[in-house]
């Protein structure tokens, strides 16, 4: 059973990844979606990298995951993140149901509605990878509750070569509503013959997790927002699977360490202001549901400056580590 992180714009950037590493416990780690074309055109123009790669280089075995509806560009960049950037896998994002990609792009869950496209595509970049790393694609449930064709593109992703599929159990047009549809998800299982099949959608505990490994038939689950709340969850999901004792939730002031090391994290690509600012929107996550947090989380919007920002943290999280 291998547990995933999931990929996040905005959020799974370097820091974060290397602080989920820290943590343990996920087998497979990905970026954030990275746009093919990007890459191609910053790289024809100015020799420059999208920032969303930085740090992949030099990265143990990151998934990066990518995104365009032109074969040749994601030829291109797969090639080129094979043999120059020597990451562990691709993944190919065919769920995002952003306007800006789906709509003006048509990319992302757009190509839900044409198999026999994703089916090209992951040939193409199957082909380009050369066997060297696995080749995956995410994908939802379809564009819209009437249009459901999981099964036929996930069969089309299997024929075309690829290692595997993820599955977020929503349609496009769902957005983030309702509930994720594991049975939907586990309907897939049995139509597939070689690939491994990883359900994706509303794990937020190490309850909700044991729940969907025990009742449904998934090679492997992936969390989203519920490690963007407690980036430790994959230790402690990894500790039941294990038969190990399973790490307690970290006190308030080993989340301050947790905090504090994030920080730095992010203080290696990110000048201190800048890094304040992403670190804002996790910190936010990580104290969800503490008392007090509403109030809490008000004043830390309202700064920028690493220690105003510290010490609101060490004083709400009653620990002093600056
Ligand atoms: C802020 C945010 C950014 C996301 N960015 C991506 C992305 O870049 N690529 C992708 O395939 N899915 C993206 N997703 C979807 C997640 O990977 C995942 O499929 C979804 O959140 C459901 O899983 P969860 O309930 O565990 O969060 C994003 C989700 C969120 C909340």
């Amino acid at each position: 059973m291998k547990i995933l992180s999931a990929p996040m714009a905005g959020f799974s950037n370097y820091a974060y990844r290397e602080l989920i590493r820290t943590l343990g416990g996920a087998d497979i780690i990905e970026t954030e979606m990275v746009s093919a074309r990007s890459f191609v055109e910053l790289e024809l123009r100015s020799n420059e990298y999208p920032s969303r790669l930085w740090g992949v280089q030099d990265e143990p075995n990151v998934v990066v995951q990518i995104w365009d509806n032109s074969p040749d560009t994601l030829e291109e960049f797969t090639k080129r993140l094979v043999n120059d950037f020597h990451v562990g896998g691709i993944d190919l994002n065919f769920g995002c149901p952003a306007r800006q990609i789906a709509d003006k792009s048509e990319s992302g869950s757009y190509l839900l509605k044409f198999p026999n496209r994703i089916g090209d595509i992951v040939s193409r970049v199957v082909a380009a990878a050369e066997g060297k790393i696995p080749v995956t694609a995410k994908i939802r449930l379809g564009c819209t509750i009437d249009s459901i064709n999981a099964i036929d593109v996930a069969q089309a992703i299997e024929s075309a070569g690829a290692n595997g599929v993820i599955v977020h159990g929503r349609t496009a047009s769902e957005m983030y509503r309702g509930n994720a549809n594991w049975e939907a998800i586990a309907s897939i299982k049995p139509k597939l013959r070689r690939i491994k099949l990883y359900g994706n959608g509303d794990i937020k505990t190490v309850k909700d997790a044991l729940e969907k490994i025990r009742n449904y038939p998934v090679d492997g689950i992936m969390i989203g927002r519920g490690a963007l709340s407690k980036p430790w969850i994959f230790s402690q999901i990894s500790a039941v699977l294990d038969n190990r004792e399973i790490p307690p939730e970290p006190t308030d002031s080993e989340l301050n360490h947790i905090i504090k090391l994030h920080y730095e994290l992010l203080r290696k690509q990110l000048l201190p202001q800048s890094a304040i600012l992403q670190l804002r929107k996790h910190v936010c996550y990580y104290v969800a549901g503490k008392t007090e947090s509403r109030q809490f989380r008000n004043a830390i919007s309202q700064t920028n400056n690493p220690i105003d920002f510290f010490n609101l943290i060490n004083n709400f999280l009653n620990s002093e580590l600056l």
